[in-house]
């Protein structure tokens, strides 16, 4: 696997629309890490954990946790609903997870999901009728126009509650005026809110801490860092498929942003893409198979969302989006997942382009109108599930894994080939057991 230096700073992303499988090629990582750090998103995002045949599936704790010799840090860059954390936690606790002393800690400066974000989402979205963006309804997109309009609430805010007063104080009463005569919704008290808040703020306190410091003390300390990315590059907020795009930014940038760590303190930065596409929600997809086989692939894969369990859009793996995302992320090596899904199709096809294109257009219309230029290529009927080394796979997945690293231009540093954490075929040091 040749004898390149293992890098310690390392970004997760998605290369696609999400769910590619960052959860779980995060917690393979993190057996190397002392750090694992989310940096964005929230709960909009659901990283599934297969270990030992029992799945977990987290929304707002890093990827890390059930490594208990790491700590999972909820980054300045993430919006927290402090009910739906508290739901997780205890559901960790159930499965005997030990989240006491540093294991879980939360940026007192990450934003707050009120209740009422979670309502204008839900009425923003039925407002769309047709024309809806498909959000997880989580209140992701309220809670960040908040952060930047200057009127958000953040943890630290949550944990003092005359703090939490005087900003409720500010805010509720625009907040209420639009839910009710806009959207024909209930008003909020504040002294509803504050009880509200209490015992979610008495849970969260003994996490809550100054993560940027502790951050900075780990890196000087030369621990590894591992940075888990939610959604992928198409639904980041500048550069995704507009205004089919989550409310932040998703790509690598973000990562230090939304946690503190300067760019120069990054080493390496790995892409997760998977074999084929997916999507879910609304928005251009030009590789989708709208057809017998995507609804094939969505029955294979299991291709329903982690988070709100709707059907996942499939299609073609599509090198020219992945090309770009590779750029727009700085990606220095790629995990390719689900390989084992494609097995039995007599032949496949890869998107290598556009037709007279020679970049990706970005924003929704531009990239639905893109032709897209397939070449097929053949399948494979092994079943590879049972595979661990590259060797193993048969001559025609292992062309297929070869012709998406030229058409991609970064090395495929890991396969999976099911979605245990032992489900994988290394071939870069930076995936190999030690
Ligand atoms: P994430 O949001 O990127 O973490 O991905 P999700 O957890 O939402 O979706 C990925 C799904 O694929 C999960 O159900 C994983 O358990 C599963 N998975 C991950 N890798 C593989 C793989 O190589 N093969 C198969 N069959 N499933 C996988
Ligand atoms: P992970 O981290 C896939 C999609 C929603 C919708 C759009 C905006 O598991 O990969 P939002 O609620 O964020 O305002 O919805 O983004 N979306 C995801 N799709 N995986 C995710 O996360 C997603 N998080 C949001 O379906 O189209
Ligand atoms: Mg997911």
């Amino acid at each position: 696997m040749g004898s390149e230096k293992l890098p310690r700073n390392v970004i997760i992303t998605g290369l696609q629309w999400g769910d590619e499988g960052k959860g779980k090629v995060v917690d393979l990582l993190a057996r190397k890490s002392q750090h694992v750090v989310r940096f964005q998103g929230g709960n909009n995002a659901g990283h599934t954990l297969v270990v030992a045949g029992q799945q977990s599936i987290l929304h707002v704790v890093p990827s890390g946790i059930l490594h208990p010799g790491t700590t999972c840090v909820v980054g300045n860059g993430v919006v927290v609903d402090p009910e739906v954390l508290c739901q997780e936690l205890r559901a960790l606790e159930a499965k005997g997870v030990d989240l006491s002393g540093d294991r879980l800690i939360i940026s007192e400066q990450a934003h707050v999901i009120l209740p009422y974000h979670r309502t204008l989402d839900d009425c923003r979205e039925t407002a769309l009728g047709g024309k809806k963006i498909g959000t997880t309804k989580k209140g992701i997109g309220p809670t960040y126009e908040d952060k930047v309009a200057r009127r958000g609430v953040r943890v630290g805010d949550l944990l003092d509650e005359d703090a939490l007063r005087n900003r409720l104080l500010a805010v509720l009463p625009e907040k209420n005026r639009i839910l009710t005569e806009w959207y024909g919704d209930a008003a909020h008290t504040v002294e509803e809110l504050l009880a509200w808040a209490r015992p979610l703020a008495e849970r969260l306190r003994p996490h809550v801490r100054d993560t940027v410091a502790w951050l900075h003390r780990a890196n000087r300390a030369g621990d590894r860092i591992l940075f888990e990315g939610a959604q992928g590059t198409f639904l980041d907020v500048d550069h995704g498929t507009y205004p089919f795009v989550t409310s932040s930014n998703t790509v690598a940038g973000q990562a230090c942003a939304g946690t503190g760590v300067g760019p120069t303190d990054i080493h390496a930065i790995v892409g997760i893409a998977k074999a084929y596409t997916t999507r879910v929600g609304a928005g251009p997809f030009p590789t989708e198979l709208d057809d017998d086989l995507g609804a094939r692939i969505r029955e294979i894969g299991h291709e329903y969302g982690a988070t709100t369990g709707r059907p996942r859009r499939c299609g073609w793996f599509d090198a020219a989006l992945v090309r770009h995302a590779v750029q727009l992320n700085g990606t220095t090596h790629v995990a390719l997942t689900k390989l084992d899904v494609l097995s039995g199709l007599e032949s496949l096809l890869i998107a290598h382009a556009y037709d007279g294109l020679d970049s990706v257009p970005s924003g929704a219309e531009a990239l639905a109108a893109v032709r897209p230029v397939y070449e097929e290529v053949p399948g494979w009927t092994e079943d590879i599930t049972g595979c661990r080394s590259y060797d193993e796979l048969p001559a025609a997945c292992r062309a297929y894994v070869e012709r998406i690293e030229t058409l991609i231009g970064v090395p495929v540093g890991l396969v999976s080939v099911g979605p245990g954490r032992d489900e994988v075929i290394p071939r870069s040091p930076l995936f190999a057991d030690d």
